[in-house]
């Protein structure tokens, strides 16, 4: 046995054991993006770094073996900085979006992509329900909303962007009736929320807080909900497109309490937090959120739900949550060069003269699973990316039956190459070209379905990033 510090905990552990095993055994999580108990240490990305305290050296825990004595550091900022930097580096040679460009712009966040599959593939409830739970006021908003998701949308790049607003309009007028998304809402949390407002950002902050169990009430000055909505001309807004969706956050348990001027002081003691969505001035307090009737109404829905998250971990004893969106890495605009390299199994379904079907689906396969993105996230890079070169050029995706392989995501890790060897495939997959130019390649142009052969799932699964992936596939 050999005894060694982590974090300044001692560990026993076996000889011949790596760092990274004797953290593990001390319960203390190490990143890692090469490392595969199958596959043995490839060392190909250093993002297991840690420091040894001593020398001072940064050594690769999945390789590193431990030895008597050490004491080793795993969370210290020169440790972190490291990270950093082996991630920012990553993220320059990455070619990928992890978000749709419209679902990024789109100040609700609706997943855009994702309704537009569902609409594609005919599953209208599912397409109304994403709406819904983005949305909040899905088919309001595809009446009255500036539709900035459409400007930046890349099918414009080709010819004309898809007709977003129209499509979550269409998704939602069918169910404007239905309980849609209601079956979400949590158990009684037993706290109680004011909202002073009953514009599209209180409603939206009432629907959010009312999904995660809390009882809520909205006081409002005027006799209606809506704010200036209501006085639109019928042509431009239906009334009794806003009374349903109106009626949609009555029906998850909110009362209404028109002509009703208030306050927050007024509010403070009888609730458990006040959410203001009106142009009231309040001394601040720390059970006090407040959400903003924007002109750009997509975006006052935005505004509730961000101060109904605020709310609800404030309720729930958590940290603040933080301001930043999600860590995004983006390919931003295509050059004429690349748009027919992109396309490729990108626009198969175009002529099905459906226009969910025109969408490129340019958000990632692996949202939520990819490590990379995690990482970012983790150790706070900005949540846009900055290059410090030139972004590469974007490379068409490979395919199988149902496997894709995207090079632009591939970190060059080496794991799917060690899966295939060790399955012993006479093809098998393998690093070509050198420095930038070097990438995955299936010797003597043999394609990735024999490349890959029956280990294909294996190496999909043991990906770090969205480089290979499930046709098909949805993560949430
Ligand atoms: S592979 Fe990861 S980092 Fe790259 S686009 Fe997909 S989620 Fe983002
Ligand atoms: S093509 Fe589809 S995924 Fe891409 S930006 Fe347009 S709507 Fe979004
Ligand atoms: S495809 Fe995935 S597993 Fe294979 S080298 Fe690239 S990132 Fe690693
Ligand atoms: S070098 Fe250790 S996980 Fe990549």
């Amino acid at each position: 046995m050999i005894r060694l510090k982590i974090n300044g905990t001692e560990v026993h552990i076996a000889e011949g054991a790596t760092l990274l095993d004797a953290a593990q055994a001390a319960g203390v999580e190490i990143p890692t993006l090469c490392h595969l108990k199958e596959t043995g240490a490839l060392t190909s990305c250093m993002i297991c770094a840690v420091r040894e305290k001593v020398s001072g050296r940064l050594l690769p825990a999945c390789a590193a073996k431990a030895m008597e004595g050490m004491d080793i550091d795993t969370d210290c900022e020169k440790v972190h900085e490291a990270r950093r930097e082996i991630l920012r580096m990553l993220l320059d040679e990455h070619v990928g979006d992890c978000e749709g460009p419209c679902s990024r712009i789109c100040p609700a966040g609706l997943n855009i992509p994702r309704m537009l599959r569902h609409i594609e593939h005919g599953e209208s409830e599912a397409a109304a329900r994403r709406a819904k739970l983005d949305l909040i006021f899905p088919a309001t908003l595809g009446h009255v909303c500036t539709a900035p998701c459409e400007r930046v949308c890349r099918r414009g790049q080709y010819d004309t962007a898809i007709a977003i607003r129209q499509s979550h309009r269409d998704a939602s007028m069918p169910f404007l009736k239905e309980t849609v998304g209601q079956d979400t809402r949590r158990l009684s949390t037993g706290k109680s929320i004011v909202v002073i407002g009953a514009g599209l950002a209180g409603m939206a902050a009432a629907w959010e807080c009312a999904l995660n169990g809390h009882a809520c009430r909205i006081y409002e000055k005027r006799d209606h909900a809506g704010a200036a909505l209501r006085a639109l001309p019928a042509d431009k807004l239906p009334h009794t497109v806003l009374d349903a969706e109106t009626a949609s956050v009555q029906a998850l348990g909110v009362e209404f309490v028109f002509n009703s001027e208030t306050s927050p002081a007024t509010l403070i003691d009888q609730y458990d937090a006040v959410i203001v969505a009106c142009n009231l001035a309040f001394t601040p307090d720390a059970r006090v959120f407040t959400a903003k009737e924007e002109p750009l109404h997509v975006r006052a829905v935005g505004s509730g739900k961000k101060a109904a998250r605020e709310a609800n971990a404030f309720l729930a004893n958590q940290p603040a949550p933080s301001a930043d969106k999600c860590f995004n890495s983006s390919i931003g605009r295509l050059q004429p060069i690349e748009l027919a390299a992109y396309a490729v199994e990108r626009r198969n379904q175009a002529d099905k003269g459906q226009e969910a079907a025109r969408c490129l689906h340019c958000d990632c396969t692996k949202p939520v699973s990819c490590k990379l993105r995690l990482y970012a996230q983790q150790y706070g890079l900005a949540p846009q990316i900055s290059r410090t070169m030139e972004r590469l050029p974007v490379a068409p995706i490979q395919t199988t039956d149902n496997v894709l392989f995207e090079p632009g995501k591939c970190i060059k890790c080496g794991i799917c190459v060690e899966i295939v060897r060790a399955s012993g495939l006479d093809a098998g997959i393998a690093f070509a070209g050198r420095g930038l130019d070097s990438h995955l390649q299936v010797p003597f142009g043999a394609g990735l379905e024999k490349g890959l052969g029956r280990v294909a799932e294996r190496c999909v699964q043991a990906c770090p990033t969205a480089a290979l992936s499930f046709r098909n596939a949805e993560e949430s």
